[in-house]
């Protein structure tokens, strides 16, 4: 565990970068630093691997303080990652990423093997091994400098604002990824942004600076989200925060509606014996159960429903996997206000209202269960 303790920082011309921070960053997850613009992210990073040395207070690393352990050793244990990556640009990929091991004395062809390993891992084609930095998109290189970082397996990872000059695909793309090597791998991340909505998304413990390096609050997302500990956090975290919040409450407690749902193939038997006054719409569904569209009952015509005349059911919500957040999108554009709930394969599970998903809010608010963090 890497344990900051009342540390502070004071630049030579006086400026107070950090000023009594204590953290506790727990082994295997990801620590989020967030807070505005010169609030010390940067700084305390850079303490962690004594990059910047602190004025006062100490660091420590599984109990030992780091201000005792030789600088070298400290690094190789810790990876960093930068913006832009910060690649060398006269060598190849698979040099690039073999840095630290050929340092360390591994063989080139060892070495060179371990970074081809690294480049699967991370999510890079092997035919990009022989390129040089400059042939890569943004976003490639920003894997590549994931990639350096791992390559001899430092049990932590210390990342400042790596993802932030890519645009917001291709970085929702690199948060999942770096979501999965954690996964797999159990490193210790440390992650610096300034996107309140990254922190959210990766941070186990988020711990939110302001301004003269002073921790405003360090908690899990959902809490900060739920329970933001003053103003300056609550205007931090931005107007939509009830909204984000509901990404931490499961869509499988939902009540689902399985009555107004018929078949391509429908009699006009079934379609009148599904239609009722609580669900004004039927969600036609393909013979393989994946949704069409909604039609109001008195327009379908038994053995003679024509999908392209269905209004659009929008943009189904995965039932149990996707958060409440999903399910209220998914309503919202539905021009029916209902929507669709459909399982792994894409095959309908049921439809539910707007309405319905209002309670299950107002209940999951109420239970204040936001505990379990949920895609979508
Ligand atoms: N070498 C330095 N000498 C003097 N002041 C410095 C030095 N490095 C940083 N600072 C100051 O310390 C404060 C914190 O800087 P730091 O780089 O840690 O902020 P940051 O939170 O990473 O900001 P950003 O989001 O812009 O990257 C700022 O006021 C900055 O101007
Ligand atoms: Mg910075």
């Amino acid at each position: 565990m890497i344990r900051i303790d009342s540390v502070t920082k004071r630049y030579p011309d006086g400026t107070v970068a950090v000023d009594r921070l204590s953290l506790e960053i727990p082994d295997r997850s990801i620590t989020v630093l967030v807070g505005p613009s010169g609030c010390g992210k940067t700084t305390t990073l850079r303490m962690i691997n004594r990059m910047v040395e602190p004025s006062e207070g100490t660091i420590s690393l599984d109990g030992v303080d780091i201000g005792r352990q030789p600088v070298n050793s400290l690094r190789r244990s810790m990876g960093y990652v930068i913006q832009n990556a910060g690649l060398f640009p006269h060598r190849t990929i698979v040099d690039n990423i073999a840095t630290v091991p050929r340092l360390l004395g591994w063989t080139k062809q060892k070495a060179r093997e371990r970074a081809r390993e690294l480049m699967e891992r991370v999510g890079l084609d092997a035919a990009l091994a022989r390129r040089y930095p400059y042939q890569l998109s943004g976003g490639q290189q920003q894997r590549v400098g994931v990639a350096r970082a791992l390559a001899a397996d430092p049990p932590v990872l210390l990342m400042d604002e790596p993802f932030s000059a890519v645009d917001p695909v291709v970085r929702k793309g690199l948060q999942e990824e770096l979501l999965r090597i954690q996964e797999e791998l159990g490193k210790t991340i440390v992650f610096v942004t300034h996107d309140i909505d990254e922190a959210i998304r990766l941070g186990t413990m988020v711990a939110v600076m302001r301004t003269g390096g002073r921790l405003a609050q360090f908690a899990p997302p959902a809490e900060l989200l739920s329970s933001p500990a003053d103003a300056f956090v609550e205007d931090f975290l931005g107007a939509d925060r009830g909204i984000r919040r509901l990404s931490f409450f499961p869509s499988g407690a939902l009540p689902l509606e399985k009555t107004p749902i018929v078949a391509l193939d429908a009699s006009a038997e079934q379609i009148a014996s599904r239609s009722s006054t609580d669900a004004p719409y039927l969600l036609v569904t393909a013979v393989d159960g994946k949704p069409l569209g909604w039609s109001e009952p008195g327009d379908l015509i038994a053995g003679d429903i024509e999908p392209e005349r269905l209004l659009p059911y929008g943009r189904p919500f995965e039932y149990g996997k996707d958060s409440l957040r999903a399910a209220l999108d998914c309503a919202v554009l539905s021009p029916t206000g209902w929507a669709v709930a459909v399982d792994g394969a894409g095959r309908v599970v049921g439809v539910v209202s707007q309405q319905t998903i209002g309670e299950a809010i107002r209940s999951a608010h109420a239970a204040g269960r936001a505990d379990e963090k949920v895609a979508g």
